[in-house]
């Protein structure tokens, strides 16, 4: 059975990571083959979006801790901490919008994959946390940035540095999940914004997606707002939403 189920919709794909019996922790296997199952929805071009979530009751319950006690030497601890970080960062710079339906925990390397993905909704009886420090160990495929950048230095410092695990009422009021929904209700939620996305004009999609996430001063992405509202601003879609709103009709954008 594949460790990473596809499930085509229309505009949007749904990952599965599906290795219940170790709460889906990321192997070597699982995310060479989350990567590959990016790559195969960003180049089908009618996609617009995705989904990730965990198959049982877990999201992802951290790296893999049998690989992490396997590796041999510092160089090697560098070169597996820059590979999980790649694979993160392939992620958060998809053209494809992320929605991370956390079903279950979210710990370690399944909180850093969530932190990567674009939109976090959580189930309120799911928990996650960054609980490396138990292992003797620190986040390793980007938690350390990632969370501070969404919770500050403090509160990110806390949560590694404890290893605690918090509740979903407690992450999301610290920033760190967008939402939170009954456990039932996080596909269903995750879908619906997907599906609205799929309707939108889509190279517009993508620009919104990495100006928002431009980084650098304030100087500088301005300037990349402007020069993505410079590419898209006079193509067929803008003509043709303009033209909509005007004619009192609903657009349809072609992705030119
Ligand atoms: N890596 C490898 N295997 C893992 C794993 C991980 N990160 N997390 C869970 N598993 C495996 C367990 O070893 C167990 O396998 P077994 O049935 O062969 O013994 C199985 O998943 C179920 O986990 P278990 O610990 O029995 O479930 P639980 O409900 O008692 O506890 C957790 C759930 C999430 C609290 C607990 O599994 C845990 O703390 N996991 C590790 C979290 C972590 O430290 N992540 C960071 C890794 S860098």
């Amino acid at each position: 059975m594949a460790v990473v189920n596809i499930d085509r919709r229309e505009g949007y794909a749904i990952l599965t990571i599906n290795r219940p019996e170790a709460l889906n922790a990321l192997n070597r296997e699982v995310l060479e083959t989350l990567q590959e199952a990016l790559i195969t929805a960003e180049s089908d071009s009618s996609m617009r979006a995705l989904i990730v979530t965990g198959a049982g009751r877990a999201f992802v319950a951290g790296a893999d801790i049998r690989e992490i006690q396997a590796i041999p030497s510092p160089p090697a601890a560098e070169a597996f901490s820059r590979w999980g970080q790649n694979i993160m960062t392939r992620l958060a710079e998809s053209r494809l919008v992320s929605f991370m339906a956390i079903n279950g925990f979210a710990l370690g390397g399944g909180l850093e994959l969530a932190m990567a993905g674009d939109y976090r909704i959580m189930a309120d009886s799911a928990e996650l946390g960054q609980p490396e420090i138990l292992l003797g160990i620190i986040p390793g495929f980007g938690g350390t940035q990632r969370l501070k950048d969404l919770c500050g230095e403090g509160r990110a410092l806390w949560l590694i540095a404890s290893g605690d695990r918090i509740n979903a009422e407690r992450a999301h009021a610290l920033g760190i999940v967008d939402e939170v929904c009954p456990a039932d209700g996080v596909m269903p939620r995750a879908e619906a914004m997907a599906a609205t996305l799929a309707t939108r004009a889509p190279l517009a999609l993508e620009a919104a997606k990495r100006a928002v996430r431009a980084e650098g001063g304030m100087a500088h992405r301005l300037k990349f707002e402007a020069a993505a509202f410079g590419l898209i601003g006079c193509s067929d879609d803008a003509r043709e939403g303009t033209a909509a709103f005007l004619e009192k009709r609903r657009p349809r954008f072609q992705g030119s």
